[in-house]
């Protein structure tokens, strides 16, 4: 299902300013949050290279753009990002000064040689298994004339590659993305992520460890593992065997100081018995998970090539809740899937009304070249999958609502990461994720606090200290 994207408008972040840099460097992020720990990785490769972040474009002697192409009109909107850096670029050359123009990420890998026909100011083309080799292109790139592309998959792992990360990815530095696995062999009939991503591969267990250990080290107290398929993690052990993520997940709770363990994005499944034991055994496993079902209907689920039906779906959340009762789940979900009936639909929304989501993603499907569905017949008009749209998007969120309210009252650690907007608050996140805020000691930032829940707001909790004391 790849990772959770952010839905229209693409999020987008620069890096903090840099006083005199010797080269800068912007790099624009959209999509999920695989690609703002990728962002961070290429950040990573260039400042051997004397490349230091700066927060404008017109100051930016390289412009990373790393894209998303998982729904709706990418490529479009890249081209039209691209046409305001090339106005950027322009106007750098009059003052003097060059500008090595970078487009990264899945738009880069589905669609490169249309980039650099369509945008002939883009000097690299780069996909998403080739950032180790960044250097080498600017290298290529910053030869006359030079332009360069790398969407190939290469042989060489690039993690065994890229240098150790410098710093955690977040502000902060309490939280933190850590990428464990990319890639799928799944195949879904709708998604473009097997061709982007390539297939799947898992890091060593060892580096993932070492990673680890280095952010906790560096002040971390939360790690959310990423991959597009990370419950399918299989990487190789420091014994020579094949450990999956509930091993690894054992493994990272001994790390003192780690008090925060999440991982995302699962496959149903690769949920195994290890994995929802794991979520019975480890405290530091927040009960939260995020576990796209995409439909309810078999006849769907069977089209979209998912590999499970509904009720193998509502038999696992059965068990994951058994091993932990508080347990809440997100989803995402399609509507409008190449031959989805209303009956198909009423399946998915009594799937809903069964399951109970604390918080969904849900998207009208949009047909991405070069996957099975795009291809198929029985195409579900617009109008039609608006007003399925609607309706999901409108029990989800009574579901949601329901989740927040029965918060009220509840006593639950909350981390604390920062000041809140008012005068005297600090916010954090409870283990569902949801935002907190109380009235709070700057000194307990970065503690995780038992709070008393007193109120919900339109999107966050509002609470009381309950001890000043570290929880756990
Ligand atoms: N159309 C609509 N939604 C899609 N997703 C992936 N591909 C498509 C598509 N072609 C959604 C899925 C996935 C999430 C990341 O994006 O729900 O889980
Ligand atoms: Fe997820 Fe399926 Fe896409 Fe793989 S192919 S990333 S399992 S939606």
């Amino acid at each position: 299902m790849g990772l959770r994207h952010s839905g229209a408008p693409a999020i987008m972040t620069a890096h903090p300013v840099n006083a005199h840099p010797a080269r800068g460097l912007h790099v624009i992020t959209w999509g999920c949050q695989m690609n703002v720990y990728d962002s961070a990785r290429m950040g990573d490769v260039l400042r051997p290279l004397g490349y230091a972040p700066v927060d404008a474009p017109d100051q930016a002697d390289m412009i990373i753009l790393n894209t998303c192409h998982i729904r709706d009109r990418a490529a479009e909107k890249v081209f039209s990002e691209l046409g305001r850096l090339r106005l950027v670029k322009e106007a750098r050359k009059e003052a003097g000064h060059s500008t090595i123009i970078a487009v990264a990420g899945c738009v880069a890998q589905a669609e490169g040689e249309e980039i650099l026909a369509r945008a002939p100011y883009v000097d690299i083309v780069l996909g998403p298994q080739t950032y180790h080799r960044l250097p080498e292109m600017v290298a290529r790139a910053a030869r006359a004339g030079g332009r360069v592309i790398e969407t190939e998959f290469p042989a060489e792992q690039k993690f065994d590659f890229l240098p150790e990360s410098e710093a955690p990815q977040t502000p902060g530095n309490l939280t933190a993305f850590l990428t464990i696995q990319e890639g799928c062999d799944k195949f879904c009939s709708f998604c473009v992520v097997p061709y982007t991503r390539g297939a799947e591969s898992s890091r060593p267990v060892v580096s993932v460890l070492a990673e680890a250990r280095r952010m906790v080290a560096s002040g971390v107290r939360e790690i959310s593992l990423l991959g597009q398929n990370v419950n399918a993690y299989h990487g190789e052990g420091p014994d020579g065997t094949i450990w999956g993520l509930a091993r690894l997940a054992y493994a990272l709770a001994e790390i003192p100081g780690l008090v925060r363990i999440r991982y995302t994005t699962s496959h149903p499944r690769d949920m195994d018995d290890a994995l929802i034991a794991a979520h019975r055994d480890l405290p530091q496993l927040m009960p939260f998970l995020h576990l796209p079902v995409q439909s309810g209907s078999d006849r769907i689920l069977r089209a979209m090539n998912r590999g499970h039906t509904a009720d193998e779906y509502r038999d696992l959340v059965r068990r994951l809740r058994e091993a932990r009762p508080d347990l809440a789940l997100s989803s995402d979900f399609i509507v409008g899937h190449p031959g989805e009936s209303d009956a198909d639909f009423e399946a998915t929304m009594e799937l809903v009304r069964d399951t109970g989501f604390a918080l969904a993603y849900s998207f009208k499907y949009s047909p991405r070249p070069g996957t099975p569905a795009a291809g198929a017949g029985m195409q579900v008009p617009e109008d039609v999958k608006d007003s399925r749209l609607q309706a999901l998007q409108q029990l989800l969120r009574q579901q949601q609502d329901a989740f927040n309210q029965t918060m009220v009252g509840q006593s639950m650690p909350v981390l604390f990461t920062g000041t809140g907007r008012k005068p005297g608050q600090i916010a954090g996140r409870s283990p569902w994720l949801q935002p907190v805020h109380v009235q709070g000691s700057p000194s307990l930032i970065g503690q995780e606090i038992m709070v008393r829940i007193t109120e919900r707001l339109t999107n966050s909790l509002g609470g009381i200290v309950e001890e000043e004391k570290e929880y756990a």
